[in-house]
């Protein structure tokens, strides 16, 4: 496509409007590991590459808007996971983050396990080939189908989330002649830092059993009593998006008191704890996450000494990383449609998607960062806000960023760390076709989750 020209909008103003950003990078050009996937480089011609492929190549096979997924770095991710945590632990990936079978066949082949949470990540894993023991089964509303086929299939765990649904599962599990292995989880009252729509384990709000009052004391006392359940252990899950492990010091010591008040009652020890997942990423070069090994080290020590003080057998650790697995292996490619320069604002880049390719700017406030991809430039850092072309004027992708202020249409531009809760989240907002997912690794690519076409969205309009 041809670059056209457009008229000089706010470049280096002396002053620019609120906003998120801080100074312009010193290299627009720069592709910085942090955010990026592990393979992503920019090669000599000054185009971005993955696994090996230009994104130029990329756009013209798969098309825009894609997500494009790093395979390697997906893998090592898990292994970093697994290492970490080691072989007296276990490691769930949180399907909900992103799911496909690819992705199921990946996590079985590096040894990790499997959080899902609906009957549509169950099927996809089951049919993916993940063991059924393998699998943990989330909600805080299962449904009794989605329950009774858990049971059946033979889940690994079932992680109850309120008093009905102890009797539910309990009763399921008898009816089918089998003692379901679960876990119950609670709400140790930490305010997690993090957006208050994925911070988990306040007490008011939806999840979980709290333990305050004596509720989730009194859940286990009751688990305890029905014979179609194997109650292995407690589970905290205090939110996403974290970077800071003293929620989860705080929530290990409650729930270690819990273990301890449980013994002491039923003389009971339970064998597991799952600490859940929430573990932040980089989404923009001042984010700065913890490595796997050093959150592994800080949850490993505080379990230990808080059972040594209280005289329990060191449990069985869990926990669910989601986002910190996939989220930072993707970046999603967008082709810049329209450029429009608001005198003393900024400049309003129209991608060819939008937030239904990523709901998080709007729903969570959610920053990310952009790069110009399909080539290099000097320009000058031009302020920029990437929106899609949605109805909506708060249709934003990336809120404040610098471009090249020689942007033009045809440009690829690419936001990086798009991997966790961008597809899986993503809507037909508008009738808008739902991007693919493409696995690239070692100089190859292919779709593991293919563009959606107008066929698909008039399938399912049967009126
Ligand atoms: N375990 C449980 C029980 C969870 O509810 C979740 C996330 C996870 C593990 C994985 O959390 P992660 O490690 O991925 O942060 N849509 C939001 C995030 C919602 C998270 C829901 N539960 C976002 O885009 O930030």
């Amino acid at each position: 496509m041809s670059r056209s020209a457009h008229p000089a909008g706010p470049r280096h103003a002396d002053v620019y409007p609120e906003g998120h950003y801080s100074a312009p990078p010193a290299d627009l050009n720069g592709l910085d590991e942090k955010v990026w996937a592990k393979t992503v480089t920019r090669n000599a011609d000054g185009v971005a590459t993955v696994g090996g492929i230009e994104v130029t190549r990329l756009a013209e096979e798969f098309g825009t808007p894609a997500y494009f997924l790093d395979e390697a770095d997906f893998r090592a991710r898990c292994r970093a996971w697994a290492d970490a945590f080691g072989k007296d632990a276990d490691v769930f990936y949180a399907g909900k983050a992103f799911l496909s079978r690819a992705v199921v066949k990946w996590l079985h082949e590096e040894g990790l396990n499997l959080d899902v949470c609906s009957g549509g990540e169950l099927t996809t894993a089951l049919d993916a080939g993940m063991p059924a023991d393998r699998i943990a089964f989330h909600g805080n509303n299962k449904s009794p189908q989605e329950i009774e086929r858990a049971v059946r299939v033979g889940v690994g765990r079932i992680v109850l989330d309120s008093f009905q649904e102890i009797v539910r599962v309990a009763h399921i599990a008898q009816s089918l002649g089998k003692r379901q292995r679960v876990q119950i989880r609670v709400t140790v009252g930490v305010e997690a830092h993090t957006h208050e729509f994925i911070a988990t384990a306040h007490e008011d709000q939806k999840f979980g059993i709290p333990l305050a009052g004596g509720q989730a004391a009194e859940a286990v006392r009751r688990a305890l009593q029905l014979d179609g359940l194997e109650v292995i252990g407690i589970h905290s899950h205090i939110g996403s998006q974290i970077f800071d492990t003293s929620g989860f010091e705080v929530a290990a010591h409650r729930v270690v008191g819990l273990l301890k008040q449980i013994r002491d009652e039923h003389g009971v020890e339970l064998p597991e704890i799952d600490l859940g997942g929430g573990l932040g990423i980089a989404y923009t070069p001042d984010d700065d996450p913890r490595e796997p090994h050093d959150i592994a080290k800080a949850l490993n020590e505080i379990v230990t000494r808080e059972c040594e003080a209280a005289r329990l057998r060191t449990p069985r650790i869990s926990v669910e990383p989601g986002r910190a697995i996939v989220g930072p292996t993707a970046f999603t490619l967008y082709e810049v449609g329209t450029i429009k320069p608001l005198e003393g604002l900024r400049t309003y880049v129209s991608v060819d998607g939008g937030m239904s390719d990523n709901i998080r700017t709007a729903l969570y406030d959610a920053e990310y960062s952009v790069a110009l991809v399909s080539r290099r430039s000097d320009a000058e850092p031009m302020l920029s806000r990437v929106v899609g072309k949605h109805c909506e004027s708060g249709d934003i992708v990336v809120k404040d960023a610098f471009l090249p202020a020689d942007l033009a249409p045809g440009d690829l531009i690419a936001v990086p760390a798009t991997g966790a809760y961008c597809r899986s989240m993503a809507s037909n907002y508008n009738h808008a076709l739902r991007p693919p997912v493409v696995a690239v690794a070692d100089g190859g690519a292919r779709v593991i989750v293919r563009r959606e076409t107008e066929e698909d969205l008039l399938r399912l309009d049967v009126g």
